[in-house]
């Protein structure tokens, strides 16, 4: 479970903070969209989730620990994609899988059963024994997503992560979240692509200026709206719109 509990966020010197008085809670067994304009604080958001950057003020639980007071123990339970993967480029995919699952101590018995299981979803086996440096960023995206997957986390935080992936790559993206949700574990992830959020996502949050405009099934923000057919897409830019 992730809950935000009146969360600020500023950096440096910034008159309008890019996170103000936050809260939200995404559950067990969800997967939960996170939209909002650029700018809006969905990455600052994410960032201060899987311990990247502190709040100012508030409290980020993860399965009811605190980011801040137990950081290490938070990023155990967390799976993190972040929006433009670089993973480190003189290693292979092997070494760099490898990496990643000492760094989780994931068993051996483990890996050996979830890493040729990842790779051949996600078509990359060609290419595992080849540096990251010579990937395309669909490929480095693919093994960001597979390294993040290595310990099974609780809870998966993927950031804009539909970004570069090809049609098929993306369709299994979105199965395998969907699937890593109906295990009881949450999903959260930030997107621009409304239908996406729409079809997949138990839940969406919206925010913009860094405060949550809206939270709830797509049929519940559209009964928010008065009712009606509104699309996620006229929803989100009525909501929007200031
Ligand atoms: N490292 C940083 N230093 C200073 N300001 C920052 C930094 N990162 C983000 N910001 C500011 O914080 C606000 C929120 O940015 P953030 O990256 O969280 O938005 P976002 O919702 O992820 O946007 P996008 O959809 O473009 O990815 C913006 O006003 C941005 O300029
Ligand atoms: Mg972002």
């Amino acid at each position: 479970m992730i809950s935000y509990q009146q969360v600020t966020k500023r950096y440096g010197k910034s008159p309008t903070p890019a996170v103000n008085n936050l809260s939200f809670t995404v559950n067990p067994g969800e997967i939960v969209g996170f939209l909002g304009p650029n700018g809006a604080g969905k990455t600052t958001t994410i960032k201060m989730t899987v311990g990247l950057t502190r709040p100012d003020s508030g409290h980020v639980l993860v399965n009811d620990i605190d980011v801040q007071k137990n950081p290490l123990a938070v990023k155990q339970i967390i799976g993190y994609v972040p929006d433009s993967p670089e993973p480190f480029g003189r290693l292979t995919g092997r070494e760099y899988i490898r990496f990643m699952a000492d760094v989780f101590k994931v068993s051996k018995e483990e890996r050996e059963r979830r890493i040729p299981e990842l790779l051949a979803r996600f078509d990359l086996e060609d290419a595992f024994n080849d540096k990251l440096s010579g990937y395309s960023r669909g490929m480095k995206q693919k093994v960001t997503i597979i390294g993040s997957l290595i310990h099974n986390p609780d809870v998966w935080i993927l950031d804009e992560p539909m970004v570069g992936l090809d049609p098929k790559s993306s369709h299994t993206l979105k199965e395998t979240m969907r699937q890593h949700c109906d295990t009881g574990k949450v999903v959260l992830f930030s997107t621009h692509v409304l239908e996406v959020a729409e079809r997949l996502c138990d839940r969406v949050l919206i925010i913009n200026h860094g405060q949550l405009l809206a939270s709830g099934t797509i049929d519940e923000l559209r009964q928010q709206k008065g009712g009606g057919d509104s699309s996620l897409e006229s929803l989100f830019l009525e909501l929007t719109a200031q």
